[in-house]
Protein backbone atom coordinates (compact mmCIF):
# COMPACT_ATOMS: atom_id res chain seq x y z
CA UNK A 1 0.00 0.00 0.00
CA UNK A 2 1.25 3.39 -0.97
CA UNK A 3 0.46 6.84 -0.65
CA UNK A 4 -1.96 7.07 -3.52
CA UNK A 5 -1.61 9.68 -6.63
CA UNK A 6 -4.96 10.63 -5.12
CA UNK A 7 -3.62 12.47 -1.89
CA UNK A 8 -0.83 13.75 -3.70
CA UNK A 9 -2.71 15.34 -6.32
CA UNK A 10 -5.24 16.91 -3.36
CA UNK A 11 -2.17 18.78 -2.00
CA UNK A 12 1.16 18.51 -5.03
CA UNK A 13 0.91 22.10 -5.69
CA UNK A 14 1.08 23.01 -1.76
CA UNK A 15 3.56 20.03 -1.43
CA UNK A 16 5.89 21.72 -4.11
CA UNK A 17 5.69 25.03 -2.14
CA UNK A 18 6.76 22.80 0.99
CA UNK A 19 9.85 21.77 -0.24
CA UNK A 20 10.91 25.17 -2.16
CA UNK A 21 10.45 26.69 1.47
CA UNK A 22 12.57 23.79 3.08
CA UNK A 23 15.83 24.52 0.71
CA UNK A 24 14.96 28.69 0.70
CA UNK A 25 17.57 29.95 2.61
CA UNK A 26 17.29 33.40 4.91
CA UNK A 27 20.43 35.68 5.04
CA UNK A 28 23.97 34.31 4.92
CA UNK A 29 24.31 30.95 4.60
CA UNK A 30 27.87 28.46 4.63
CA UNK A 31 27.88 26.22 0.75
CA UNK A 32 28.26 23.25 2.92
CA UNK A 33 24.90 23.77 5.16
CA UNK A 34 22.96 24.50 2.00
CA UNK A 35 24.62 21.46 0.07
CA UNK A 36 23.57 19.11 3.06
CA UNK A 37 19.81 20.54 3.42
CA UNK A 38 19.13 20.17 -0.21
CA UNK A 39 20.58 16.63 -0.42
CA UNK A 40 18.18 15.68 2.87
CA UNK A 41 15.38 17.58 1.08
CA UNK A 42 16.01 15.39 -2.32
CA UNK A 43 16.58 11.94 -0.15
CA UNK A 44 12.70 12.30 0.23
CA UNK A 45 10.72 10.13 2.99
CA UNK A 46 6.82 9.83 2.93
CA UNK A 47 6.09 13.56 3.87
CA UNK A 48 2.98 12.57 5.81
CA UNK A 49 3.41 15.04 8.54
CA UNK A 50 3.24 18.10 6.12
CA UNK A 51 0.14 15.67 3.54
CA UNK A 52 -1.44 15.94 7.62
CA UNK A 53 -1.07 19.22 8.19
CA UNK A 54 -1.70 20.65 4.53
CA UNK A 55 -5.29 18.39 4.66
CA UNK A 56 -6.22 20.01 8.02
CA UNK A 57 -6.00 23.51 6.74
CA UNK A 58 -8.98 22.60 3.57
CA UNK A 59 -11.72 22.34 6.16
CA UNK A 60 -12.31 26.15 5.66
CA UNK A 61 -10.41 28.81 3.63
CA UNK A 62 -6.85 29.57 4.59
CA UNK A 63 -4.05 31.26 3.26
CA UNK A 64 -2.07 28.77 0.97
CA UNK A 65 1.02 30.37 1.89
CA UNK A 66 1.13 30.30 5.85
CA UNK A 67 0.11 26.41 5.59
CA UNK A 68 2.75 25.98 3.79
CA UNK A 69 5.06 27.45 5.82
CA UNK A 70 3.64 25.48 8.59
CA UNK A 71 3.65 22.53 6.45
CA UNK A 72 7.20 22.94 5.69
CA UNK A 73 8.15 24.07 9.65
CA UNK A 74 6.42 20.31 10.64
CA UNK A 75 8.94 18.38 7.96
CA UNK A 76 12.10 20.16 8.83
CA UNK A 77 11.24 19.66 12.48
CA UNK A 78 10.63 15.83 11.86
CA UNK A 79 14.25 15.77 9.42
CA UNK A 80 15.93 17.48 12.20
CA UNK A 81 14.98 14.97 14.71
CA UNK A 82 15.96 12.19 12.17
CA UNK A 83 19.46 13.75 11.70
CA UNK A 84 20.44 14.41 15.56
CA UNK A 85 18.70 10.79 15.83
CA UNK A 86 20.56 8.78 13.71
CA UNK A 87 23.74 10.55 14.86
CA UNK A 88 22.78 9.30 18.38
CA UNK A 89 21.87 5.75 16.91
CA UNK A 90 24.80 5.84 14.93
CA UNK A 91 22.54 4.59 11.92
CA UNK A 92 24.44 4.88 8.27
CA UNK A 93 21.43 4.78 5.90
CA UNK A 94 18.00 6.56 6.05
CA UNK A 95 15.85 6.60 3.07
CA UNK A 96 18.29 4.74 1.49
CA UNK A 97 20.69 7.33 1.05
CA UNK A 98 24.05 7.58 3.55
CA UNK A 99 22.62 9.89 6.87
CA UNK A 100 24.95 12.72 7.44
CA UNK A 101 26.69 11.30 10.13
CA UNK A 102 27.90 8.62 7.79
CA UNK A 103 29.86 11.09 5.66
CA UNK A 104 30.49 13.90 8.13
CA UNK A 105 32.14 14.56 11.76
CA UNK A 106 29.78 14.44 14.93
CA UNK A 107 30.19 18.40 15.25
CA UNK A 108 29.13 18.98 11.57
CA UNK A 109 26.31 17.01 11.84
CA UNK A 110 25.14 18.32 15.31
CA UNK A 111 25.43 21.58 14.04
CA UNK A 112 23.34 20.46 11.18
CA UNK A 113 20.40 19.60 12.63
CA UNK A 114 20.83 22.80 15.40
CA UNK A 115 20.31 25.00 11.88
CA UNK A 116 17.45 22.97 10.80
CA UNK A 117 15.75 23.40 14.25
CA UNK A 118 15.65 27.16 13.95
CA UNK A 119 14.58 27.42 10.64
CA UNK A 120 11.91 25.00 11.52
CA UNK A 121 10.82 27.42 14.27
CA UNK A 122 11.43 30.43 11.67
CA UNK A 123 9.25 28.86 9.16
CA UNK A 124 6.01 28.12 12.02
CA UNK A 125 6.77 32.24 12.82
CA UNK A 126 5.67 33.11 9.80
CA UNK A 127 2.21 31.72 10.21
CA UNK A 128 2.04 34.72 12.61
CA UNK A 129 0.28 32.53 15.38
CA UNK A 130 1.59 33.10 18.77
CA UNK A 131 -0.76 30.06 19.54
CA UNK A 132 0.68 27.81 16.58
CA UNK A 133 4.52 28.90 18.13
CA UNK A 134 3.32 27.72 20.80
CA UNK A 135 2.15 24.39 20.01
CA UNK A 136 5.76 24.07 17.76
CA UNK A 137 7.47 24.78 20.94
CA UNK A 138 6.04 22.79 23.15
CA UNK A 139 5.92 19.68 20.93
CA UNK A 140 9.55 19.55 20.63
CA UNK A 141 10.31 19.65 23.96
CA UNK A 142 7.80 16.32 24.46
CA UNK A 143 10.30 15.00 21.62
CA UNK A 144 13.13 15.29 22.90
CA UNK A 145 12.16 14.09 26.61
CA UNK A 146 10.59 11.16 24.90
CA UNK A 147 13.94 10.78 23.08
CA UNK A 148 15.75 10.96 26.94
CA UNK A 149 13.24 8.57 28.32
CA UNK A 150 14.38 5.97 25.52
CA UNK A 151 17.95 6.67 26.29
CA UNK A 152 17.59 6.04 29.76
CA UNK A 153 15.72 3.23 29.55
CA UNK A 154 12.99 5.32 32.01
CA UNK A 155 15.11 5.48 34.66
CA UNK A 156 15.45 1.61 34.95
CA UNK A 157 18.68 -0.01 35.00
CA UNK A 158 18.13 -2.98 33.20
CA UNK A 159 14.30 -4.20 33.26
CA UNK A 160 11.87 -3.49 30.38
CA UNK A 161 9.46 -0.99 30.40
CA UNK A 162 5.69 -1.10 31.67
CA UNK A 163 3.17 -0.91 29.10
CA UNK A 164 2.36 2.31 30.13
CA UNK A 165 5.69 3.65 29.65
CA UNK A 166 5.79 2.47 26.12
CA UNK A 167 2.96 3.97 25.33
CA UNK A 168 4.15 7.36 26.86
CA UNK A 169 7.27 7.00 25.11
CA UNK A 170 5.65 6.39 21.81
CA UNK A 171 3.34 9.66 22.67
CA UNK A 172 6.72 11.67 22.95
CA UNK A 173 8.39 10.31 20.49
CA UNK A 174 5.94 10.31 17.37
CA UNK A 175 2.42 10.58 18.02
CA UNK A 176 2.95 14.54 19.94
CA UNK A 177 4.05 15.36 15.99
CA UNK A 178 1.38 13.75 14.35
CA UNK A 179 -1.18 15.09 16.89
CA UNK A 180 0.35 18.80 16.80
CA UNK A 181 0.64 18.94 12.67
CA UNK A 182 -3.39 18.20 12.69
CA UNK A 183 -3.85 20.24 15.48
CA UNK A 184 -1.63 23.52 14.56
CA UNK A 185 -3.75 23.35 10.46
CA UNK A 186 -6.99 23.29 12.39
CA UNK A 187 -5.49 26.26 14.24
CA UNK A 188 -4.13 27.97 10.87
CA UNK A 189 -7.39 27.38 9.20
CA UNK A 190 -9.18 28.82 12.47
CA UNK A 191 -11.63 26.29 12.73
CA UNK A 192 -13.90 26.29 15.77
CA UNK A 193 -12.14 24.41 19.20
CA UNK A 194 -14.58 21.62 18.89
CA UNK A 195 -12.95 20.81 15.58
CA UNK A 196 -9.61 21.45 16.25
CA UNK A 197 -9.46 19.39 19.83
CA UNK A 198 -11.18 16.36 16.79
CA UNK A 199 -7.96 17.19 14.88
CA UNK A 200 -5.84 16.66 17.32
CA UNK A 201 -7.67 12.95 18.59
CA UNK A 202 -6.88 11.74 15.16
CA UNK A 203 -3.05 13.02 15.02
CA UNK A 204 -2.82 11.52 18.28
CA UNK A 205 -4.56 7.98 17.23
CA UNK A 206 -2.58 8.05 13.65
CA UNK A 207 0.92 8.73 15.25
CA UNK A 208 -0.06 5.60 17.68
CA UNK A 209 -0.86 3.56 15.08
CA UNK A 210 2.16 5.04 12.97
CA UNK A 211 4.60 4.21 15.73
CA UNK A 212 3.39 1.00 16.84
CA UNK A 213 3.69 -0.31 12.95
CA UNK A 214 7.01 0.94 13.05
CA UNK A 215 7.67 -1.24 15.96
CA UNK A 216 6.63 -4.22 14.27
CA UNK A 217 8.38 -3.24 10.54
CA UNK A 218 11.81 -3.10 12.71
CA UNK A 219 11.01 -7.26 13.11
CA UNK A 220 9.01 -7.73 9.71
CA UNK A 221 11.40 -6.03 7.26
CA UNK A 222 14.86 -7.36 5.36
CA UNK A 223 17.55 -5.48 5.59
CA UNK A 224 17.63 -4.00 2.41
CA UNK A 225 14.58 -2.70 2.39
CA UNK A 226 14.31 -0.96 5.91
CA UNK A 227 17.75 0.27 5.37
CA UNK A 228 18.87 -1.45 9.21
CA UNK A 229 19.71 -4.43 10.52
CA UNK A 230 16.52 -6.68 11.47
CA UNK A 231 15.60 -5.85 14.94
CA UNK A 232 17.79 -2.56 15.18
CA UNK A 233 15.58 -1.57 18.05
CA UNK A 234 16.27 -4.91 20.41
CA UNK A 235 19.73 -4.68 19.44
CA UNK A 236 20.23 -1.52 21.15
CA UNK A 237 18.46 -2.37 23.89
CA UNK A 238 14.63 -0.46 22.91
CA UNK A 239 11.98 -2.60 23.83
CA UNK A 240 8.57 -2.53 22.18
CA UNK A 241 5.52 -3.65 21.99
CA UNK A 242 5.87 -6.81 20.04
CA UNK A 243 8.60 -7.59 22.67
CA UNK A 244 6.18 -6.78 25.61
CA UNK A 245 3.91 -8.70 24.22
CA UNK A 246 6.22 -11.92 24.17
CA UNK A 247 7.27 -11.33 27.62
CA UNK A 248 3.94 -11.96 28.86
CA UNK A 249 4.11 -15.79 27.94
CA UNK A 250 8.32 -15.97 28.55
CA UNK A 251 8.89 -13.56 31.77
CA UNK A 252 12.40 -12.69 32.34
CA UNK A 253 13.95 -14.05 28.79
CA UNK A 254 17.63 -14.42 29.40
CA UNK A 255 18.60 -12.67 25.80
CA UNK A 256 16.00 -9.89 26.33
CA UNK A 257 17.08 -9.00 29.48
CA UNK A 258 20.30 -9.00 28.38
CA UNK A 259 19.32 -6.57 25.55
CA UNK A 260 17.16 -4.85 28.33
CA UNK A 261 20.46 -4.08 30.29
CA UNK A 262 22.58 -3.03 26.99
CA UNK A 263 24.96 -5.70 27.51
CA UNK A 264 24.34 -6.65 23.25
CA UNK A 265 23.06 -10.00 22.32
CA UNK A 266 25.46 -11.55 19.88
CA UNK A 267 24.00 -12.21 16.49
CA UNK A 268 23.35 -15.52 16.84
CA UNK A 269 21.00 -14.39 20.15
CA UNK A 270 19.23 -12.34 18.15
CA UNK A 271 18.62 -14.21 15.51
CA UNK A 272 17.39 -16.87 17.81
CA UNK A 273 14.98 -14.69 19.60
CA UNK A 274 13.70 -12.80 16.38
CA UNK A 275 12.58 -16.21 15.33
CA UNK A 276 11.06 -17.26 18.51
CA UNK A 277 9.64 -13.38 18.72
CA UNK A 278 8.01 -13.94 15.13
CA UNK A 279 6.52 -17.71 16.23
CA UNK A 280 5.13 -16.19 19.27
CA UNK A 281 2.26 -14.64 17.31
CA UNK A 282 3.36 -10.99 19.45
CA UNK A 283 3.58 -8.96 16.25
CA UNK A 284 0.05 -10.24 15.67
CA UNK A 285 -1.40 -9.19 18.70
CA UNK A 286 0.45 -5.60 18.16
CA UNK A 287 -0.23 -5.24 14.55
CA UNK A 288 -4.30 -5.54 16.14
CA UNK A 289 -3.45 -2.89 18.75
CA UNK A 290 -2.16 -1.00 15.74
CA UNK A 291 -5.03 -0.96 13.91
CA UNK A 292 -7.58 -0.17 16.83
CA UNK A 293 -5.64 3.12 17.15
CA UNK A 294 -6.13 3.40 13.12
CA UNK A 295 -9.93 2.66 13.90
CA UNK A 296 -9.72 5.64 16.46
CA UNK A 297 -8.44 7.97 14.52
CA UNK A 298 -10.85 7.32 11.85
CA UNK A 299 -13.62 7.52 14.19
CA UNK A 300 -12.20 10.85 15.56
CA UNK A 301 -13.16 12.09 11.83
CA UNK A 302 -16.58 11.01 12.16
CA UNK A 303 -17.37 14.50 13.47
CA UNK A 304 -15.85 16.81 10.54
CA UNK A 305 -17.52 17.37 6.79
CA UNK A 306 -17.48 14.29 4.94
CA UNK A 307 -15.62 15.63 1.92
CA UNK A 308 -12.65 14.65 0.39
CA UNK A 309 -10.11 15.91 2.76
CA UNK A 310 -11.69 14.29 5.53
CA UNK A 311 -11.47 10.70 3.33
CA UNK A 312 -7.70 11.19 2.42
CA UNK A 313 -7.27 11.59 6.26
CA UNK A 314 -9.26 8.21 6.57
CA UNK A 315 -7.33 6.63 3.92
CA UNK A 316 -3.79 7.76 5.35
CA UNK A 317 -4.93 6.06 9.03
CA UNK A 318 -5.49 2.96 7.08
CA UNK A 319 -2.15 3.31 5.04
CA UNK A 320 -0.56 4.26 8.73
CA UNK A 321 -0.97 0.39 9.43
CA UNK A 322 -1.05 -1.07 5.80
CA UNK A 323 2.28 0.01 5.02
CA UNK A 324 5.80 -2.19 4.78
CA UNK A 325 8.15 1.23 4.90
C1 LIG B 1 10.57 7.94 10.90
O1 LIG B 1 9.44 8.61 10.45
C2 LIG B 1 10.73 8.16 12.37
C3 LIG B 1 9.61 7.65 13.15
C4 LIG B 1 8.83 8.40 13.83
C5 LIG B 1 9.36 6.21 13.17
P1 LIG B 1 8.89 8.38 8.97
O2 LIG B 1 8.72 6.92 8.72
O3 LIG B 1 7.70 9.24 8.74
O4 LIG B 1 10.10 8.89 8.09
P2 LIG B 1 10.14 9.49 6.62
O5 LIG B 1 9.99 10.97 6.76
O6 LIG B 1 9.06 8.88 5.80
O7 LIG B 1 11.53 9.12 6.14
C1 LIG C 1 13.17 8.43 15.24
O1 LIG C 1 13.02 7.43 16.16
C2 LIG C 1 13.36 9.75 15.94
C3 LIG C 1 12.18 10.38 16.49
C4 LIG C 1 10.97 9.93 16.34
C5 LIG C 1 12.36 11.61 17.26
P1 LIG C 1 13.51 5.94 15.87
O2 LIG C 1 14.96 5.81 16.20
O3 LIG C 1 12.59 5.03 16.58
O4 LIG C 1 13.22 5.80 14.34
P2 LIG C 1 14.08 5.14 13.21
O5 LIG C 1 13.93 3.70 13.44
O6 LIG C 1 15.47 5.64 13.39
O7 LIG C 1 13.44 5.61 11.93
MG1 LIG D 1 16.75 5.84 14.91
MG1 LIG E 1 16.23 6.37 17.86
Amino acid sequence: MIITAGIHDLVAEDLHRVEAKMRQFVGDSNETLAEAIDYLVDAGGKRLRPIVVLLATRFQPTDAEKAASLAAAVEMLHTATLVHDDLIDNALFRRGSPTLNAKWSPGATILTGDYMFSRSASLAAETESVRIVKVFATTLMTIVNGELQQLFNNGHDAAPPTLEEYHQRIFAKTASLFAASAKMGGILAKLPEARIQTLYDYGYHLGMAFQVMDDILDFQGDEARLGKPVANDLRQGIITLPVLHFLENHPDHPIIMKAAARLHPTEDEIRAVVAEIRESGSLQRALDEARRFAMQAKKALQSLPDNQYRQALAYIADYAVARDI
